[in-house]
Parts: structure tokens; sequence; C-alpha cells
């Protein structure tokens, strides 16, 4: 394990009627901001109200920019680019899930860049020290944006999809107020439990093998996705189902459990490019690539990691021969996934031919050399032929 230093200086504001907690956030760094949100849902379930009443208590004026799609797309970046120039704001509230709060993330870390916004997200980072703050409602669990550096934004034209990170786009405070994603549908608590999912496991299989502390926390929020994710898919309005998948999301992706690791993500590099070509559900997309992925990698120089994840996470009889606890393990997470409704295959994502693998793979040629497993592009065919 290396040195590390991590901050994670996100305030978070947790449980019923917490939202009323932000606008004296706010206020402490302006009284003018960008209300970001997406196709509707949090005037339905109450966030966006909530988040109205705090502003206007605490004396500040906002402009609003709602219609952020899922994966959102640079567009929506410059229109809130410009909105932030012509009306002189301060800072930016994200309302809704993972895709409005990068959206927000991506505008602040542009309003005071004087060139093209997409050229600084293709640089990875701000090009500008000028950055307003940004606040988080969370609304789906699911990406733990409102915990982290990153922010994914798609360039459908382009066909890319890719992130801008850095320390500076971290939320000042975030609100997680549980009963705002009484109203997620099944489909999206599901692809949420799994993105949760995947992003311990992206850290989990990892090539330090001295982190003891991380992989124990990582293993249980893998089992507290598996024993609260499907109570919140069939009963939405579980409080506490749904709390947890709220307050486990930020953790595994805030830095936590990757800190002092140095290798690369496996399976969301592969789902981006789905995402890039097909613009489809990241967690789905994930649920997906997953299974098929561990599959791939399965060999005798990773199969004790895949061994402690099957005795830990699954309980399986540690007796048993390497190569079928791990195989049960791989297995089990494919049905579980199956059985909160997610796809594990292409087709049922609706893509329903290979014309683009060649495309997707070569994208990928030279940039998992530092995952858990190197890969290069023939793996990513292969990863993705399997999938089929
Ligand atoms: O648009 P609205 O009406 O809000 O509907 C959304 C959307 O249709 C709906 N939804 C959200 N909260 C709801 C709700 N519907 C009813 N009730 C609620 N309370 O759910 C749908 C999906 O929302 P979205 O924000 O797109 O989902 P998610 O949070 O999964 O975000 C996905 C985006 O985040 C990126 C993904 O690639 C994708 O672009 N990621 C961001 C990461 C990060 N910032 O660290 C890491 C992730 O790995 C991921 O790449
Ligand atoms: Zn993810």
């Amino acid at each position: 394990m290396y040195n590390f230093t991590l901050s994670i200086p996100t305030k978070l504001h947790f449980g019923k009627g917490q939202a009323a907690m932000l606008g004296k956030d706010i206020a402490a760094y302006t009284n003018r901001v960008l209300m970001v949100y997406g196709g509707g849902s949090v005037k339905r379930n109450g966030a966006y109200d909530d988040v109205c009443a705090t502003l206007k208590e605490n004396g500040i004026e906002w402009v609003e920019l709602g219609g952020i799609a899922s994966n959102p797309k640079i567009e929506s970046v410059y229109e809130g680019i410009k909105l932030c120039r012509e009306n002189d704001l301060g800072g930016i509230v994200a309302v809704g899930g993972g895709s409005s709060i990068d959206c927000a993330k991506a505008i602040a870390g542009n309003v005071h860049f004087e060139g093209d916004a997409w050229d600084a997200i293709m640089k990875g980072r701000p090009q500008t020290d000028k950055i307003l703050p940004v606040f988080a409602v969370l609304t789906l669990a699911a990406t733990g944006s409102e915990m982290n550096r990153n922010a994914v934004i798609s360039n459908m034209e382009l066909n890319i999809k890719t992130a801008f990170c850095d320390d500076v786009l971290i939320p000042v405070s975030a609100v997680m107020d549980p009963t705002y994603s009484y109203s997620v549908p099944a489909y999206y608590t599901a692809a949420g439990v799994v993105d949760i999912m995947s992003h311990t496991f992206e850290n989990y299989f990892s090539r330090e093998t001295d982190g003891y502390a991380h992989d124990r926390m990582a293993e249980g929020a893998l089992i507290a996705c598996i024993q609260q994710g499907p109570v919140a898919v069939n009963d939405p309005t579980n409080y506490a189902a749904r709390a947890a998948m709220m307050y486990v999301s930020p953790w595994v992706i805030n830095g936590i459990t990757r800190a002092g690791k140095s290798c690369g993500w496996s399976c969301h590099p592969i789902e981006h490019e789905l995402s890039a070509y097909y613009d489809v559900c990241h967690g789905a997309g994930l649920a997906v690539v997953t299974p098929s992925w561990m599959r791939h990698i399965l060999s005798d120089a990773t199969v004790d990691k895949f061994v402690e994840y099957g005795v830990n996470v699954w309980k399986i009889d540690a007796n048993l021969d390497k190569y079928e606890i791990a195989n049960t393990a791989i297995d089990k997470t494919e049905e579980f996934f199956r059985s909160i409704g997610m796809p594990t295959t292409l087709r049922e994502l609706g893509i329903d031919n290979k014309d683009l693998f060649d495309e997707m793979a070569g994208n990928l040629a030279n940039s998992l050399g530092n995952a858990y497993v190197a890969m290069g592009k023939d793996d990513v065919l292969a990863i993705l032929e399997a999938a089929f």
C-alpha cells in the first residue's frame, strides 16, 4: 500500500427533512445560485419544494436549469455556463441523481474558464483555479457523486463519455434524505445497487494485496447491497433499505476504499464505451459487463482474490476447491443482478448486433494496461463477445 493523504470535506446532512440545513451552507458562499435538476422527478418527490424553501428562507436567489438527461450531455454544460455568466451566479445546487450532480460539477469547473468547456473536460480536470462551489441534494443512491471529485460527461456527436475530476469539484455539502428516493423506479434502484457494487469491485480487485482494512470495508459494503438492495427494489418506501443504499453509495467511491492503491478500473471504462455509443443506463451496463469481466480474468493469478470474495461476501464454504468457490461467487454475482431485474447480456440491454464491438474495444486498446489484470483490445472484445 502506498502513502496517501485523503480529504473528504463534504458536509453531510443525512435523514428526513435535512434539506432545511442546506440554505445556511450556501449562504456562507453566495446569495445567487444555479439550481440544476433532471427530467422532473424532483418536482414529484418533494426535493425541489424543500430546496426552494431553504433557499428562500436564507435569502438566496436562484436561476433554474432543468432537463438534465441521464448520462449528462455537454450541451447542458454549455447551457449552465451561459446561465451562470449571464446571471452572475456564485454557486450551483444540484438536485437529483448522479447526472444532475455531475453536470453541476462540470459547469462549476468551467464558468470561469475562457476556453471551450469540452476541451477542459477532455483534459480530464479543470483548466482554471476559479471554481464555483457545488451543493448536492441526492435523490438516487448510485454514483457517490454527492461526495466525490468526479463528473462524467457525454458527447454523443463524438461518441465519447469521459470523466472530469478534481478535488475542487467535491461538493461543499450534500443532503441525503432517503425519502426522496422512495419514488425511484425499481429499474433505476437496481441499477444504483449494481453501480455501488461495481465501484466497490473496482477497488477491491486491486494489484495491492495488503489493503486489509480497505477490503473488509468493501466486503461490508457489498453485503449491505446484497441484503438491502433487493428490499429497496421490492419495497420502495422502506426507509431503512433506502437509507442503507444512500449511506453506502459515497463511501465506496470517495477514496476510502481506494486510497493507497494504484491500479486502474476495469468495468467502468468498458461500460462508458457502451453508454457513449448506445446511451445505456450506467448501472445496467455494468450488470452486463461485470460477470463477463470476472470470468475473463479468473486465473491462477487472481483466483485467491475471488476466493476471498466468495467466502467473505457470499459465505461459500472455504473448504471447497478454489476454482469452485471462485466460479460460484461469479455465478452468484450474476444471479443477484438478475434477481433484482438487471440485464446480464448485451442483447437484453438493447444491443442486438456486434457492429461496434471492434470500434469500442479499439478505443480502449491502450487505456487498460494498469487495470487489475492488464487488458488490451482483444480482452475487451472477448468480454463483449461473452456478454452478447
Ligand atoms: O431526470 P429525472 O426526472 O430526475 O429522473 C431520473 C433519471 O431518469 C431518475 N430519478 C432520479 N431520482 C429519482 C428518479 N426518479 C424518481 N424518483 C427519484 N427520486 O432516475 C434516472 C437516472 O438518474 P441519473 O441521475 O441519470 O442516475 P445515476 O445517479 O445513476 O447517474 C448516472 C450518471 O452518473 C455517471 C454515470 O456514468 C451516468 O452518466 N457516473 C458518475 C460517477 C461519479 N460522478 O463519480 C461515477 C459513476 O461510475 C458513473 O460513471
Ligand atoms: Zn459507476
